[in-house]
């Protein structure tokens, strides 16, 4: 699967770009907020309709216009489609698929899939459960329409149940909560299965991608940590037992203190957790572990990689580490956005290069 081509307009700091990208890998390099990760961001948003920012969608309208369009071909085994995103600053954003407007943001997914890695993803092994259940949510939603969806009911059922926990007539809450919880219970089956699968899948693809980064230095294991899953094949009473024994302390919470919005992922580097005891250099390998791990997967399901973005990554890591990477990657399209063409960089064959200046593409070759 592989972005034929890309066209901006009125986005961020361009006015009207055209990208027509390779299907192997991609460089753009420019000096710091010329619009490099300004790219690499619209090619996420026509993959999943978000922003892989955090960052309202009006935001993306350049300063001073009212309106703004990402535009993109896809190719997949399937063949082509066309996307379109159109932002306004006085409606919601738009997406057409072949022309056509679609409902819902499930419909969007899948079309085309990414992988996204910049600095910041570093966060995903550093900081809270939060960014390790959004990497398994983002990655799990463009792959499974059935997950995206579960997770939406999910969430509503959670804030539901949480204003529920806050009423005052704790008769109404004892009498209600049962009735909640047999629908949480099954949308979260969803959502715990399509997790624990993705785990064991993720878990032997990043220890390898690892071994392969650090030149067979480290190991890498990951699990699932949620504290109430003790049989896994019947995660749904688990799960309603869980809530059962916590009721009393989450009406005390004001919240439900248990189920997939509170799971982690634990990940560790020769038996010791790396998010407590990692330096900053394993995390960041861990980090790209995951992700690169992510690509196995999404070619395990659809038999074709999705696209890999790697927005200002390589700076990060060694020269050895970067060799290495690009030997791997170098059969899946991929995006680079970095400063400085290095020497690793100039030597890829058929490599496409794209100059950004102040939103404008001022070579390609
Ligand atoms: N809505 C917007 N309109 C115009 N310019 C924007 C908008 N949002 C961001 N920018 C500009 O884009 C630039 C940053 O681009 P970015 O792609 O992050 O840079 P880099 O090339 O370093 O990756 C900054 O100069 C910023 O002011
Ligand atoms: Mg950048």
């Amino acid at each position: 699967m592989y972005i034929k081509n890309l066209t901006l307009q009125n986005y961020r700091n361009y006015e009207k770009a055209s990208f027509s990208f390779s299907n192997g890998i991609n460089i753009l390099t420019g000096d710091n907020a010329q619009g490099k990760t300004n790219c690499a961001e619209a090619i996420f948003y026509l993959c999943t309709g978000y922003s892989p920012r955090a960052t309202r969608d009006k935001q993306v309208i350049k300063y001073g216009s009212d309106s703004a369009t990402i535009s993109g071909v896809a190719n997949s085994s399937y063949g082509d489609v066309k996307i379109d995103i159109k932002f306004s600053d006085k409606k919601n954003k738009e997406i057409l698929v072949n022309g056509v407007p679609i409902k819902k943001i499930g419909e969007l997914m899948g079309n085309l899939n990414s992988v996204f890695f910049n600095p910041e993803e570093l966060k995903l092994i550093k900081e809270s459960p939060e960014d390790r259940r959004r990497f398994m949510d983002i990655s799990l939603s463009q792959m499974s329409k059935r997950y995206f969806y579960a997770l939406q009911k999910y969430r509503k059922i959670i804030e539901q149940r949480n204003d529920l926990l806050k009423n005052p007539d704790k008769e109404v809450v004892y009498e209600t909560l049962p009735l909640w919880d047999a629908q949480l219970s099954e949308y979260a089956e969803i959502i715990i299965k399509e997790r624990l699968d993705f785990i064991k899948m993720l878990k032997p693809f990043a220890s390898n991608a690892h071994s392969f980064i650090t030149g067979g230095n480290e190991s890498l294991e990951i699990s699932l940590e949620s504290g109430y899953i003790e049989d896994e094949y019947n995660v749904k009473d688990c799960l309603l037992r869980a809530l059962t024994e916590r009721v009393e302390k989450d009406i005390i919470l004001g919240y439900t203190s248990v189920g997939p919005h509170r799971d982690d992922i634990k990940i560790k580097i020769s038996g010791e957790d790396v998010r407590i005891y990692g330096s900053q250099g394993q995390q960041r390998t861990s980090a790209l572990s995951l992700k690169l791990a992510e690509l196995e997967i999404f070619k395990n399901r659809f038999n074709e990689y999705p696209v890999l973005i790697l927005d200002d990554a390589l700076s990060e890591l060694d020269q050895k580490r970067r060799s290495r990477l690009i030997d791997r990657i170098k059969n899946i399209q991929t995006i680079i956005t970095c400063t400085e063409l290095t020497s690793e960089l100039k030597t890829i064959e058929n490599a496409k290069h794209f100059i950004i200046e102040n939103g404008e593409i001022i070579s390609e070759q």
